[in-house]
Parts: C-alpha cells; structure tokens; sequence
C-alpha cells in the first residue's frame, strides 16, 4: 500500500501553522509562523491577524509539503482547527483546507483547538493511556481536562477570569516587555528571589478545580507601583525578582489543581499542554510533584506546546483511523465543543 499522508492546518490566534504527518503520526515537516504584528499594538489585533493569515496560508503550506517532500498529491487527508478562536483567523484555514479537499477529492478532518493541545503527544512513546487529566494553559485558555478511555474530553475546572498566559503577558506588559511575555518572563525569572515579593494564588480550596488569576495580576500591579514610586525605571534585579514571583504563583496555581484533580479522581495520569507548559518551572516542579504524588506526567515538547499544527494532525489521525471525517460544509467556530 502506497504511504499514506495527511496535512495539518492551525490558524485560530496569530500563529498560522502547517505540518505534515504520516499516518504511524511520524512528523515529516512542521512549519510554523508567528505574526509580529501584535508587538507593536501590545496584543493580537483580529482582523491584522486574519489577513496575515490569508497572505500566508499558502506559502506556508507549500513550505511544510516541500520540507516533507511530498506533493498535493501524496496526501491523503487535510486536518484543520475549527475552533475555538479568532472567527477571522480560523475561517482561513478552514476555507484554505476545504478547498484542498475538494480539489484533490480526499477527507477533511475538523479539529477542536484543546483537542490538538491535549493530543499533542498523542503518537510518542511516553504519551499515557487515557483516562488521564489534562492541564491545558495558554494565552486563551487555562483549564482542567478529564480525557475518558474513549478519548472523550471534558473540562472539569477552568479559569474565572485571565488565563495563565495572559495573566504572564499582562504582568509583562507592566514591566515594559513586549506581548507575548511569558518566555522573557521565564527567562529572567530564573536568575530572580522568588521570595523577595511573594504575589498570592488564589482559589486554593480542595472544593473546586477552578482557577483564577486576576487577583494575582493586581497585586502584581500594585507591587510594581509602589516600587516604582520609589525607584523608576525598576533596576534590572528587582525586575527579576517580580518575574521570579510571578512565575512562581502561577505554576503553584496551576499544578495545584493538576495534582488535586488527579488525586480526587484517582487517575494517576496527568498530560500538560498549551504555551505555558512550556515554562521551565512548571515542568521541572511537574516532574518533581507529579512522582511525588504517583502521577505519571508527560510534557510535550516545548515547540508544541505553544500552537503548532502538529498537534492538529496527532489528533486528526486518531479520528482518521476510526473512520470519523468532518463534512466539507463545516464552518469555524469562535467558540466550539467537543463533540461538535
Ligand atoms: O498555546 P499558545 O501558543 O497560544 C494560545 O492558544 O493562546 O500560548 C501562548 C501563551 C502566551 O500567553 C505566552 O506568553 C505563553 O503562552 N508562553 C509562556 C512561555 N512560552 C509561551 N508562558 C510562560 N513561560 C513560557 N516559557
Ligand atoms: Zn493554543
């Protein structure tokens, strides 16, 4: 039997992304390009961010079956985020995927964006048996998953307010660092006291796996003005310092309630997903927590952890295989479920 391909597709925030996997979830190319665009507004501008997704999408496709080097024609399916996201952003790589299909006459395969970040690994050695319990933190979404042996996913405990992300980027922004701030954060945190300032984490009850992150950003804010008020602009050590904080409650935040999930539910499994976890501190105290607690943790690599379309073909291969496509009349959804 000739090999079998399938192409992958992410556009749902300011990352348009194409990846090319074979049907085993060997990944033989994986493209990814970040708009700039945003550091400029301070944030990701929609209908920026939407046409920069349209002038790319092509190249950028061509480029991944290029580096996998294969043609249109090689490929057997095309998988592509349909939500959740930017409407504008989304509806182009949904439009770009559909017309791929049509025109070469194979199945497309419309993803849910966690999906993609909780299956990322989907295909590695390392990657658990559902049920697991996922942790999905980004620059949108901050919540707990629970994945059933069926590979069915829901959410058990979300964030009321900021997500982890944005709670990293606007603390950044108030230290002057450019969106996204959340590497720089990590960077400069690790030559920080994180004991100097500690900042709080908020919602620690065993009775909820919800989070919250808005109390931390505004005694963030008001440590940076007091001190501001005495020395502007901060020096370099104390700018550490507070990025060493910062870092610190939010990934005691996050694999607090990870940990809890996993002991309450008794499921022993625990997957981390989403640009945060690509934060050095919360996967060196996840490998540290999670034996400690006789959880079995798997981290994805820290380039996919951050949006990539990679993921998006990990878990298109898994509906590929039971049969289930999605119909060539599919739209994006801004907000979208899992059984969709
Ligand atoms: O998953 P992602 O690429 O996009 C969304 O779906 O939102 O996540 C982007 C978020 C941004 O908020 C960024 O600041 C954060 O992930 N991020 C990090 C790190 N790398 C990216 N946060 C903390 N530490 C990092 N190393
Ligand atoms: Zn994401």
């Amino acid at each position: 039997m000739a090999q079998k391909y399938v192409l992958a597709i992410e556009s749902s925030c300011d990352d348009t992304a194409a990846a090319v996997l074979d049907f085993q979830g060997d990944v033989l190319s994986d493209v990814v390009f970040s708009q700039q665009d945003h550091v400029i507004w301070g944030g990701v501008v929609p209908e920026i961010s939407s046409r920069q997704h349209l002038g790319r999408v092509a190249s950028i496709v061509q480029q991944a079956l290029d580096a996998a080097k294969v043609t249109p024609q090689n490929i057997s399916a095309v998988a592509v985020t349909q939500g959740p996201g930017l409407i504008g952003s989304l509806l182009v790589g949904v439009q770009f995927a559909k017309g791929f299909a049509q025109t070469l006459q194979i199945p497309l395969i419309g993803i849910h964006h966690i999906e993609g970040h909780v299956l990322a690994g989907l295909h590695d050695e390392g990657f658990p048996k559902p049920p697991f319990i996922g942790l999905i933190a980004s620059g949108g979404h901050s919540a707990i998953y629970l994945c059933n042996e069926g590979y069915q996913i829901s959410m058990i405990g979300e964030t009321r307010d900021d997500a982890a992300g944005e709670a990293f980027d606007k603390i950044g922004r108030l230290l002057g660092f450019s969106y996204p701030a959340g590497r720089k954060i990590d960077k400069l945190a690790e030559q920080g006291d994180e004991t100097k300032f500690p900042l709080p984490v908020a919602l620690k009850a065993h009775t909820t796996y919800d989070l919250s992150f808005s109390g931390l950003k505004t005694a963030a804010r008001e440590l940076i003005y007091k001190l501001e008020a005495n020395q502007k602009p901060l020096d370099e050590q104390t700018v550490k310092d507070i990025c060493a904080s910062t870092r610190r409650a939010i990934v005691d935040a996050l694999l607090g309630k990870a940990i809890l999930a996993c002991r309450q539910l008794q499921i022993y499994r625990l997957v981390l997903g989403g640009g945060v976890a690509a934060n050095s501190l919360l996967r060196k105290e996840a490998k540290r927590v999670a034996p400690e607690n006789e959880i079995q943790v798997y981290l994805p690599k820290q380039k996919h952890c951050t949006d990539n379309a990679v993921m998006i073909g990990h878990a298109a291969l898994r509906r590929l295989h039971l049969g289930q496509t999605s119909s060539l009349n599919i739209s994006p959804k801004a907000q979208m479920d899992f059984n969709h």
